[in-house]
């Protein structure tokens, strides 16, 4: 029954750090724009307060995986996916600030 006890306590501090360990310490990178790479940084974002679920929704990402939705400017500036925030008001904004994203290599 211990034996049980300790093996589930080990199980939910696995998980646990595998959620955290995700969107913090991990960066994914997007390289298709013409305007140079963008990083997108989960410890910045986490570390902002932003939720999961603030960008992991039906109307923004809904999957966690990388490559499900085309990100576009046209999206961006019309205040959608990166432009929810990205819009000078919960965070910089994205029509003034192309180097803050994108850098060439
Ligand atoms: C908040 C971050 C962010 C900012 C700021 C930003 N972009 Fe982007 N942009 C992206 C992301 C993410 C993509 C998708 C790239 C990909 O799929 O590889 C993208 C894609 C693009 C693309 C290719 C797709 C398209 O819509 O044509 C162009 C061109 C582009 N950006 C230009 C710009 C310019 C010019 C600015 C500044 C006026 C800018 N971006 C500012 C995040 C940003
Ligand atoms: C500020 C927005 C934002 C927040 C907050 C966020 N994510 Fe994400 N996440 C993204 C985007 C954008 C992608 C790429 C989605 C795509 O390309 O379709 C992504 C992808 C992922 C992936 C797949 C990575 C890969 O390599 O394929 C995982 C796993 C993930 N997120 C987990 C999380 C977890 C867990 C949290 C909360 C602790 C979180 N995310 C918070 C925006 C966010
Ligand atoms: C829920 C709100 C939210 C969403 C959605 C969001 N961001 Fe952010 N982002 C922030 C906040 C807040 C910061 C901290 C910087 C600030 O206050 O302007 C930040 C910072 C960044 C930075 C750091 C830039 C620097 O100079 O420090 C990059 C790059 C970035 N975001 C890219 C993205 C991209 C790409 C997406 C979409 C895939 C995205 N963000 C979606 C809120 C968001």
């Amino acid at each position: 029954m211990q034996k049980l006890s300790v093996l589930i306590v080990a199980i939910l501090f696995v998980s646990a750090t595998v959620a955290l360990a995700v969107p913090a310490k991990k960066t994914i990178e997007f390289n298709e724009s013409p305007m140079g790479s963008v990083t997108f940084d989960g410890t910045i974002h986490k570390e902002a307060g932003i939720k999961c679920k603030e960008c992991h929704n039906s109307g923004m990402f809904p999957k966690m995986k990388q490559g499900t939705v085309k990100i576009t400017m046209e999206e961006i500036y019309a205040g959608n996916l990166c432009g929810v925030c990205h819009n000078g008001q919960r965070a910089f904004d994205a029509k003034s600030n192309c180097a803050r994203c994108h850098v060439k290599q």
